[in-house]
């Protein structure tokens, strides 16, 4: 079953039960033990569905910090413009908002890639080069999803957005660390 299909089965079944609780109040009186269950049953329901949802999100945590804050800042907008891109494929049955906020993202990525590598050319920073790799691994890897997404539609939505979640957490945690104390040591902060 689709995602998004069991996303509005799901909000569904929270509407029917609170119906299904307002009926029972009216008809069965507030000391019936029905309608507390029922009212349980949405509650329940609805904090698990956002604790899911939760999960799905990414939050910045300051062990993701590399120590420069241009390139801080950059990452926490990355993370955002993910989040815009998960809330777009999963809430917004709309091809516009799934392919502005992807753009946005793509562009923004590519803007950051830039700014990151100048800063590595500038100080000179001896791995510079495996790491301009590693970010057109990860263009040539979103380009391939974007075709994906212009053939399969919404369906390939999830498989980007998971794609560029990890691999934005596992480069920003593992090879931009690696240029910090570098930095660092040329004053870069
Ligand atoms: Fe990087
Ligand atoms: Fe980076």
């Amino acid at each position: 079953m689709k995602k998004r299909t069991l996303m509005i089965l799901k909000a569904l079944l929270i509407g029917l039960l609170m119906v299904a609780t307002i009926l029972a109040t009216v008809y069965l009186g507030i000391d019936s033990p029905v309608p507390w269950l029922l009212g349980f049953l949405v509650v329940a329901l609805s904090a698990y569905n956002k604790l899911c949802d939760k999960h799905k999100y990414i939050s910045w945590k300051q062990e993701y910090s590399v120590g420069i804050k241009s390139i801080d800042n950059e990452h926490q907008k990355l993370l955002g413009l993910i989040n815009r891109f998960l809330t777009a494929s999963r809430e917004h049955p709309s091809t516009f908002y799934e392919q502005e906020a992807l753009e946005e993202l793509i562009d923004y990525t590519r803007y950051h890639f830039k700014h990151e590598e100048e800063l590595m050319e500038k100080h000179d920073y001896p791995d510079l080069e495996a790491h301009k790799k590693e970010h057109r691994k990860m263009v040539k890897r979103v380009n391939e999803l974007v075709e994906e997404y212009n053939l399969r539609g919404q369906e390939a939505l999830e498989d980007t957005a998971g794609y560029l979640k990890h691999w934005l957490i596992n480069h920003i945690r593992v090879v931009d660390q690696q240029y910090s104390d570098y930095m660092h040591k040329r004053g870069v902060h």
